[in-house]
């Protein structure tokens, strides 16, 4: 059996309100949230870190970042993994640094390093101020490659909020990450085993460089990939991912955001008969 050395969550488009709804009442943004983190927290599975991967707050604003952080820092602490916060078009840098994280508040990039017992999370922030496209400055590309460099033990997972892959929506293909041919040949024959992005609101995934890329479904509301050209359409219904990592590779899961009717559950013995009725004999 294959087992995972480390598992991720990655929550993604939050878009959290200083207070009450978002989209004239029709989104409970923060209550999608907190709905996600206690299906987390009852579940049996540790993960390593909670990875937020941009569009936090829906107007960038202090207020929304406070009432975020309320929310996920005791939901992460009885979860026991620490939350890594990145930057999305939503976002602004110094609210984010004010609210958020409790920092200084400077409007300087804000990419980031962790490492948790050899996994390696790097987090571009490819926000421009008051702009919804995507972009890495050649500062932000050198110090990727210098990372990079350096292989981390078991790997590295690559975050960032715009897909550096096509969306099949006009309008996101219009507002993307713009350097994406220079990122490829940076991840190629590295060690990163996925890039995760958020910003586009419905799961998609694709290849960079030959490095597998998943782009996030967002916690808040999803877009409508089959809405008539020229039209955007969003619906209610949000999700997350799981993310595993395993010694060749990593795994990204959609999961949604509240369940569905049970349609079956087996318990550990009845299972344990199946599996020696139908597993192949050894030999
Ligand atoms: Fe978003
Ligand atoms: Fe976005």
């Amino acid at each position: 059996m294959r087992t995972p050395s480390h598992t991720l969550i990655q929550f993604s488009d939050v878009h959290v309100v200083p207070e009450g709804t978002l989209l004239h009442g029709s989104v409970d943004t923060l209550a999608n949230l907190e709905t996600a983190l206690a299906e987390v927290e009852q579940a049996e599975v540790r993960p390593t870190a909670l990875l937020f991967t941009g569009d936090l707050a829906d107007a960038g604003d202090p207020a929304s970042y406070r009432r975020l952080r309320a929310a996920v820092e005791p939901a992460a602490a009885r979860i026991g993994a620490p939350a890594l916060f990145g930057m999305g078009n939503h976002d602004a840098r110094e609210a984010f640094r004010e609210g958020l994280l409790g920092e200084e508040p400077t409007d300087l990039v804000r990419d980031f390093v962790a490492e948790f017992d050899g996994l390696r999370v790097i987090m571009l922030d490819t926000s421009e101020p008051g702009q919804h496209h995507g972009d890495l400055t050649p500062a932000q590309l050198d110090w990727l490659r210098d990372l990079l460099a350096e292989p981390a033990a078991h790997g590295t997972i690559l975050a960032l909020h715009h897909p550096p892959i096509p969306s099949p929506l006009e309008v996101l293909e219009l507002l993307t990450l713009r350097p994406h041919a220079e990122l490829a040949e940076l991840v190629r024959d590295s060690d990163v085993k996925l890039i995760v992005a958020g910003h586009a609101h419905h799961a998609t995934c694709g290849v960079l460089g030959g490095v597998p890329v998943w782009v996030a479904p967002a916690t808040a509301y999803g877009a409508d990939v089959l809405a008539p050209a020229g039209l955007i359409r969003g619906y209610t219904g949000g999700g997350y991912t799981r993310i595993d990592v395993y010694a060749d590779g990593a795994t990204a899961t959609f999961v949604p955001i509240g369940r569905g009717a049970p349609v079956y559950e087996l318990d550990a013995e009845t299972l344990r008969r199946y599996l020696a009725e139908h597993l192949p004999t050894q030999g």
